[in-house]
């Protein structure tokens, strides 16, 4: 995600451009940027870092005007760097653009400007805007931008200024939110309602597919076809305060909510289904480097270690590679037996967590190929690897990891038939079923969360309690330890993730009627043991809520509380499963009156050892 603020009227625009990125640098922080038409002349401030260094750039360089657009970037394409952070002109500099979103076909885009003589200067989609726009320029902008959309595939937010039409701000929207607000004899733009609040209540939100010429007391809204569209302004009554989170109570339950778009802009771009194709950018990894990979091992920490469990079951499962998981602390002072045809897979949020780090430094000085699955771009492990393949969750504030959690699994899921492919372990057939499958997901989370007020009564339910158990067989078992991880680094709850199979080795002596035991009774070839194990349970007292997949007759009968996720395959399930149990967690939390976004002793990257 990143974050764009605009504003069109009398008063200097670089305060109001300024104040809106600094509400929007949740969406997005590692590189800041503003262009301004000042008389009809352009000026444009960027740099590397957060909007603080935008601000000691402007007091050095001040620019002026008041036409202004601003924006905050979180990576997708290109490295965060000077020439990569937006806003992105033409050739003659005459146009400025800044961009939320991911445009698609930009490479093809790139390859037939630069044909037809545009020069570039960054590595990034939404240079390629720019010159587009450039190229379709005939006296009118708003025309050319939207000739310009025409040509591409994806999402977009988009804002426009140009010494071409100095008067005005052009504004797109695509897949990616733009809201414009209305204030006396001026207007704003911005990625989100909380970033204008400030100055206005009277908003309009673009549609998807929708373009507009915003002028300061003026707004003409059309579709991509030039039709003229009527739109209603709205009155937000929401307080600034609320609004930063999008009108939930907590960034936590706003990303579990994220995460059926999350999952999409993981995806998105990524997979062609039909012809089987998954393309990861930077992978970096030759089908010839593929086939010599004779091992795998995973290496994170906490939730993203377990993230690392479902990926070796997936990777012996899919690819017939042997694979373990290695918690990294563990990993880099051990003397980890690995060469070059061991594939050391980092598993990280947010790319700095030291422990990870210094696993990648070993598998390196071990001559180890590295890859990292990351969150943020440029970050010190994406850095340090060999290839990185970033899971575009956007930015994660609550310190308990949900959508990023979903989105690792959701690449792990497409390495692993990636290597099938590439060992000839899974035919191309098998794999355009697996990919079609992990499509349907995102909706299926939307399914699942629909669930939230019944996991909210359960959660209600079991609030008191001092200690928990959660129980899962196969991929069930590490999203039993994500579950019990989530519980207990947001409500303070002791929780356990064991092995269902275990409980019979020791933990059955905790079973009593005060402790809830969460089990993931999850459809597949374990299911009749893990009724067993909801028997053993039972059998001595204990309580269960469980887990279960739609159209399950029987667990109604033998647990106390069932939350039922949507039908998919076995491979797939952990996905879903994981939702719940992040609700169950967050609610559970919200009842015990803890700090849910920022738990006490907690930090959101552990950048220490
Ligand atoms: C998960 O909810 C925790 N916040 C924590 O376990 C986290 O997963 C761990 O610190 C690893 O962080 P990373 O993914 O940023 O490396």
């Amino acid at each position: 995600m990143c974050g764009i603020f605009g504003y069109i009227g009398d008063k200097e625009s670089i305060p109001f451009v300024i104040e809106g990125l600094k509400k929007l640098e949740y969406r997005g922080y590692d590189s800041a940027g503003i262009a301004t038409l000042n008389k009809g002349n352009l000026f444009v401030s960027k740099c590397l870092g957060k909007i603080v260094s935008l601000e000691e750039l402007l007091s050095q360089k001040p620019i002026n005007g008041t036409i202004g657009i601003g924006h905050t970037r979180w990576a997708t394409h290109g490295r965060p760097s000077h020439l990569n952070s937006h806003p992105h002109q033409d050739c003659q500099g005459k146009i400025v653009v800044v961009h939320n979103g991911i445009i698609e076909n930009y490479l093809e885009l790139r390859r037939e400007l630069a044909e037809a003589g545009h020069k570039f200067t960054s590595a990034t989609d939404t240079e390629v805007l720019a010159h587009l726009i450039e190229e379709h320029l005939d006296g009118n902008l708003l025309i050319a931008v939207r000739k310009a959309l025409h040509k591409v595939r994806g999402s977009y937010a988009l804002a426009v200024i140009s010494e071409h039409d100095p008067e005005k701000i052009i504004v797109a929207r695509h897949g990616s939110p733009l809201i414009i607000g209305f204030g006396e004899k001026e207007c704003f733009i911005s990625s989100d309602i909380p970033a204008m609040l400030k100055y206005t209540g009277k908003i309009i939100k673009l549609e998807n597919g929708e373009i507009a010429e915003v002028g300061k007391n003026e707004l003409k809204l059309f579709n991509l076809l030039g039709e003229k569209v009527e739109r209603e302004t709205e009155l937000v009554s929401w307080d600034p305060e609320s609004a930063e989170k999008g009108g939930y109570s907590h960034f936590m339950l706003k990303e579990i909510h994220e995460q059926p778009n999350a999952l999409r802009k993981t995806i998105e771009g990524r997979v062609e289904a039909e012809s089987n194709l998954i393309h990861f950018d930077e992978l970096n990894l030759s089908d010839e480097e593929i086939r010599k990979i004779n091992r795998v091992v995973f290496t994170a920490c906490g939730t993203s270690w377990h993230a690392g469990l479902i990926g070796e079951y997936l990777f012996e499962q899919f690819a017939k590679l042997p694979a373990e998981v290695e918690y990294a602390a563990e990993f880099r002072y051990r003397h980890p037996i690995i060469d070059e045809n061991t594939l050391v897979i980092a598993i990280t949020q947010s790319g700095e967590t030291a422990d990870t780090l210094g696993a990648v430094w070993e598998a390196k000085a071990q001559n180890a190929k590295v890859i990292s699955i990351c969150n943020v771009m440029g970050s010190s492990i994406a850095r340090e690897s060999h290839g990185v393949v970033y899971t575009n969750a956007g930015p994660e504030i609550g310190v308990a990891s949900t959508k990023a959690f979903t989105t690792q699994l959701t690449v792990i899921y497409l390495l692993a038939i990636i290597f099938g492919k590439r060992r000839g372990t899974i035919s191309n057939s098998e794999a355009t079923k697996l990919i079609n499958e992990l499509i349907e997901i995102p909706q299926k989370i939307e399914q699942t969360l629909y669930q939230e007020e019944e996991i909210k009564r359960i959660a209600n339910k079991f609030h008191r309690a001092t200690n928990a158990l959660y129980l899962g067989r196969g991929k069930g078992f590490p999203i039993a330890l994500e579950g019990a991880l989530k519980l207990k680094e947001v409500s303070y709850i002791h929780a356990e993730g064991y092995p269902a199979a275990e409980m019979k080795h020791g933990p059955i002596a905790l079973i009593d009627q005060n402790m809830p035991v969460v089990v993931l009774a999850l459809a597949g070839r374990r299911y009749d043991k893990i009724m067993g194990n909801i028997e053993e349970v039972k059998a001595r007292g204990g309580i269960v809520i469980a887990v279960a997949c739609e159209g399950d007759q029987i667990i109604a009968e033998k647990a106390d509380e069932v939350i039922f996720i949507p039908k998919t395959s076995e491979s797939l399930s952990p996905i879903l499963a994981a939702v719940p149990l992040q609700l169950l967690a967050y609610h559970i939390a919200v009842k015990r009156g803890c700090h849910v976004d920022q738990p006490r002793n907690l930090a959101k990257s552990v950048t220490v050892e």
